[in-house]
């Protein structure tokens, strides 16, 4: 009985905190613009396509230099390997996902895209005209940074 009574006088005061809480302002990097409000501007534009850009570190996955608007992934298709697969990257003038794209998680090699990584944009990512929110003093490894 007493642990019961314990407990629901423990609730209570997290209860009671948590009304104290809300009362506090709490900002985000939005500010005062809403959910609703922000997703109404045009916020960020896409960069124009280009040529690949250099990578900054060994084993870095390359950024992607062209738009992926409608470029769609789902369980039938997955548009990205349609220029980039070993089979059509001749044709499409693409990078070729390289070898670790096909093994699984053993180390076997796969004739199709492992599904370790079939969602590119996991860890690839297309370019905006974002500015960074905070500045960094970030340079490329000593190798890449000559490319
Ligand atoms: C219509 C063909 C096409 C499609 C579809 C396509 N790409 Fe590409 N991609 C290219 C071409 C061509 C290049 C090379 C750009 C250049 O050198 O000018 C490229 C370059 C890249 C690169 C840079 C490679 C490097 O070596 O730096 C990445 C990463 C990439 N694409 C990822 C993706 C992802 C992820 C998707 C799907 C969301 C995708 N691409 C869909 C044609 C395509
Ligand atoms: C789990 C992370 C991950 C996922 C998911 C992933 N990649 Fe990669 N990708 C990498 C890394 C890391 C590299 C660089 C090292 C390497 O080639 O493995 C790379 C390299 C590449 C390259 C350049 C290959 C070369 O030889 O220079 C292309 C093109 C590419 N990926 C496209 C894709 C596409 C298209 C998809 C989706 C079908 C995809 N990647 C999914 C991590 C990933």
């Amino acid at each position: 009985m007493r642990l019961i009574s314990a407990l629901a006088l423990a609730s209570a005061l997290m209860l009671g905190g948590g009304v104290a809480g809300a009362q506090e302002k709490v900002l985000s990097e939005r500010g005062d613009v809403s959910i609703e409000q922000q997703s109404k501007v045009d916020m960020f534009r896409p960069e124009k396509d280009k040529e690949t850009i250099p990578r900054n570190y060994d084993k870095q996955p390359p950024l992607i230099p062209h738009s992926i608007k409608g470029y769609n992934i789902n369980q039938n298709f997955n548009k990205c390997m349609d220029c980039h697969s070993a089979e059509r990257f001749k044709e499409t003038g693409a990078t070729k996902v390289g070898d670790t794209h096909y093994l699984d998680r053993d180390g076997k090699k796969h004739a199709n895209i492992s599904p370790r990584r079939y969602f590119c944009m996991q860890c690839h990512v297309p370019q905006f005209d974002a500015k960074p929110l905070v500045e960094n003093t970030y340079k490329p490894a000593a190798k890449r940074g000559q490319q």
